[in-house]
């Protein structure tokens, strides 16, 4: 791949080329192209994300941090490089504040599981927002469950917003932590986060980010953020699954015990008493998923390549098309209509189930979610059980959008509607 042919300006992309990057995308589903619009789950991988992967397991593997040998000390290296290449990309004051984990997911039940239990007691409150993911809702649920601690709400809008003037409500000196999604998986609403965590720092709480739909395209500065955590998936910034990273401010992670004993988190044992390493390892127990962390750095350095403001001026394109096209479709109804918004289109058809509508395209080689997308709650705020899902990358064309209308276009038609 030349990555030097790939960016024509800093504000377009050579799409073309980018498609090229991906293997996965030249290949037919049920006898058409595959048109991949479901990069919301999960983002496809480019080959150089593929030949880290490789190259790894076919030159360095060896466990990490332990071994004297070259093969050990290659592996450590190859990791290590990876936790420098994180650190710069959200730009973390130092790189002992990233942690690696499985994902998001992970990252955040980490922090209930440590900082959570160690700061929230019995009346305490954690706000969230009724746009939250499952794995952003459940982790303080058991906790406030543990504690007796109160989980508070922020409610949505109908736009699909979070409600600011709500949420001023909620806080109060009882706030230990808010914990709320940047960007949403279900609706791709962007959410106004610096304000949120400004007032959540002048009620004296601490702020947890959740980054799984924001990393890949939005420009991300946790000093800037002043966020307290910010958690993100390398699979859904073109890296592999089962890994991410937490990014936690030194003075909270030197504070918060550790999140599960055994390997590289111990300084020694005894039976009488164990000390713990330093951060970040003290959260890193066990052999990590070293491939997939090594190859997660190919993947960052391809976005730095092809570039942020042009990754994003093509989002932006593609929804405001997509936005366009679809609201032409007959009896379709947009779900998420926020003023800031990115690469998620989210509908539903008032007669026609969600998961009829994704059988249907996929039979035409196009890939949607549909369903509830882990966001029950925010389903049921508009009524709904569940919505058609089109979620954008780098690599998706306006005539792919064109498809998905025709496709639609075709099923109404079919079904009498
Ligand atoms: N959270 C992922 C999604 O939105 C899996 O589809």
């Amino acid at each position: 791949m030349s990555m030097e042919n790939t960016v024509v300006s800093p504000t377009q992309l050579d799409i073309d080329k980018v498609r090229q990057d991906f293997p996965i995308l030249h290949q037919e589903v049920n006898g058409k192209p595959l048109v991949y619009l479901d990069n919301a789950a999960t983002t496809q991988k480019p080959q150089v994300v593929i030949d880290a992967l490789t190259y790894y397991y076919q030159r360095d593997n060896a466990n990490i941090h332990r071994g004297i040998h070259t093969l050990a000390e290659r592996a450590t290296a190859a990791f290590e490089e990876t936790r420098q290449a994180v650190h710069r990309f959200i730009n973390s004051n130092e790189p002992e504040e990233i942690v690696f984990t499985k994902g998001t997911t992970d990252g955040i039940n980490l922090v209930a599981a440590t900082f959570g239990r160690a700061n929230i007691t019995e009346g305490d409150d954690i706000i969230i927002s009724g746009m939250e993911h499952h794995s952003n809702i459940v982790p303080w649920q058991m906790l406030c469950e543990e504690k007796r601690a109160n989980l508070k709400v922020i409610p949505v809008n109908d736009r699909g917003e979070i409600e600011l003037e709500e949420y001023k409500k909620l806080l109060s000196e009882r706030t230990k932590l808010v914990s709320v999604v940047y960007v949403s998986n279900s609706l791709g609403t962007i959410n106004p986060v610096e304000e949120i965590i400004e007032l959540a720092h002048e009620n004296g709480a601490a702020v947890l980010l959740d980054g799984a739909q924001s990393t890949t395209y939005l420009d991300i500065d946790v000093q800037a953020l002043n966020c307290d955590f910010y958690v993100f998936s390398g699979h859904k910034v073109f890296g592999p699954t089962g890994v991410g990273a937490l990014y936690g401010k030194r003075r909270h992670l030197e504070k918060m015990p550790p999140y599960q004993g055994g390997g590289e988190m111990i300084r020694s044992v005894s039976f009488e008493k164990t000390t713990y390493n330093d951060i970040p390892y003290k959260f890193e127990a066990g052999t990590p998923n070293i491939a997939d962390v090594v190859a997660l750095k190919a993947a960052i350095e391809y976005i730095n390549q092809v570039g942020k403001s042009a990754m994003r001026a093509h989002e932006e394109e593609l929804l405001e098309y997509g936005h366009r096209r679809l609201s032409a479709v007959p009896n379709l109804r947009m779900i998420g209509t926020a003023e800031k918004k990115m690469n998620v289109i989210s509908f539903v058809f008032e007669d026609i189930f969600h998961f009829d509508i994704g059988q249907m395209l996929d039979a035409r080689g196009i890939a949607v979610r549909t369903g509830h997308h882990c966001t029950e709650p925010l389903m049921s705020r508009f009524g709904l059980e569940g919505t058609v899902r089109a979620s954008f990358a780098i690599y998706n064309t306006k005539e792919e959008v064109d498809q998905l209308v025709e496709g639609l276009q075709r099923i109404v038609k079919m079904m009498g509607k």
